[in-house]
């Protein structure tokens, strides 16, 4: 009976060694577009949460281009990992991604940005983790309409500055949702200025947003929308730029990361005046588990996750990042 019981208990802590000794050998990459972007810090600082909580090695790589993607996963093949998640810096990179993946057989799911085939259609055999992009827009063009009431400007006299980036459809549909929802408010088609920008960040934004602002000098209010914060916040910065007031700007952005926690904190408030808040931990903690699962259970992640988001303003953004768990 005796030796019964400890042979029960030897096998068990041999279960439990093999289970950690398992955890240990499971390897995956974290590739992201724009490493200096808060919000991909974020995801990186809650995937490391996930790899930590299982014992697990997460490695972070940055790959701005198509070259350095390439590379990552080759790198990552070389390195013995068994899967990687990833926000491409191309969504029509796409079938090359899928290609690289397999030949160096690895798993392979991607967060935020969705991979497109020769044909711009998703390629919905990935894994993928994005956010409720038109929902969320929508809620964009919600505030915007409603802060335009309470400041009581007259909506036929307002510019709009559409800080767009039409490669990535995400892009498209976010400010697609603002756009939509204004107009139905009244908001006038003829005052949506395009600002098409070459990068999804702010110095890129503010160029574009400037162009738009010099070329229509006779306009008191404006509003901007775009795909993220920094999109939003390089409008911003272009009206500052030519000495218009904040109360005559309304920004509203998207992400509700550090660069829109910044800008609340602030002393005095800017034209920057709200942002829908995404969540960097689903993206960044579940997309790492997901693989986690998928490689050390054989356990194959849902094939789309659309997560939501939820507005904040000056006012009330430390009330709702609580809310979400975020501080
Ligand atoms: C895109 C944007 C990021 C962020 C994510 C959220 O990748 O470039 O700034 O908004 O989507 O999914």
């Amino acid at each position: 009976m005796r030796i019964w019981k400890h042979a029960a208990l030897a096998g068990a802590a041999l279960m439990i060694a093999i289970g950690s000794a398992a955890a240990q050998d499971v390897k995956i990459g974290f590739i992201v577009k724009q490493p200096e972007e808060p919000w991909f810090q974020d995801e990186w600082k809650f995937a490391q949460q996930a790899a930590k909580e299982k014992g697990f090695t997460l490695v972070e790589i940055g790959a701005q281009d198509g070259e350095k993607v390439q590379s990552a996963i080759d790198n990552l093949g070389a390195q013995g990992a068994q899967g990687f998640i990833i926000c491409t810096p191309d969504v029509k990179l796409g079938p090359g991604i899928a290609a690289k993946a397999a030949a160096n057989d690895l798993k392979l799911m991607t967060v935020d940005d969705r991979l497109v085939d020769n044909e711009g259609k998703p390629i919905e055999s990935v894994p993928h983790m994005g956010i409720s992009a038109t929902k969320i827009g929508e809620t964009v063009g919600q505030a915007i309409a409603d802060e335009i009431k309470s400041r009581g400007w007259d909506m036929p006299q307002v510019g709009m500055i559409k800080v767009s980036y039409d490669q990535l459809p995400t892009a498209v549909d976010r400010v697609e949702g603002a756009t939509s929802v204004l107009q139905k408010a009244g908001f006038p088609a003829d005052h949506i200025f395009n600002a098409p920008q070459a990068k999804t960040d702010t110095e890129a934004a503010l160029n574009a947003a400037t162009t738009v602002i010099n070329a229509h000098p006779d306009i008191k209010h404006w509003v901007a929308v775009g795909l993220n914060d920094e999109a939003v916040l390089g409008a911003v910065r272009a009206t500052e730029s030519v000495g218009i007031p904040p109360e005559n700007v309304i920004g509203v952005g998207i992400g509700g990361a550090d660069s829109a926690i910044n800008e609340f904190k602030k002393p005095n408030p800017t034209g920057f005046f709200g942002t829908v808040i995404i969540s960097p931990k689903r993206h960044g903690y579940e997309t790492a588990l997901d693989m986690y699962d998928w490689i050390a259970n054989g356990k194959e992640p849902d094939k789309l996750t659309l997560t939501s988001g939820q507005l904040a303003t000056r006012a009330d953004y430390q009330k709702v990042r609580q809310d979400l768990g975020l501080q």
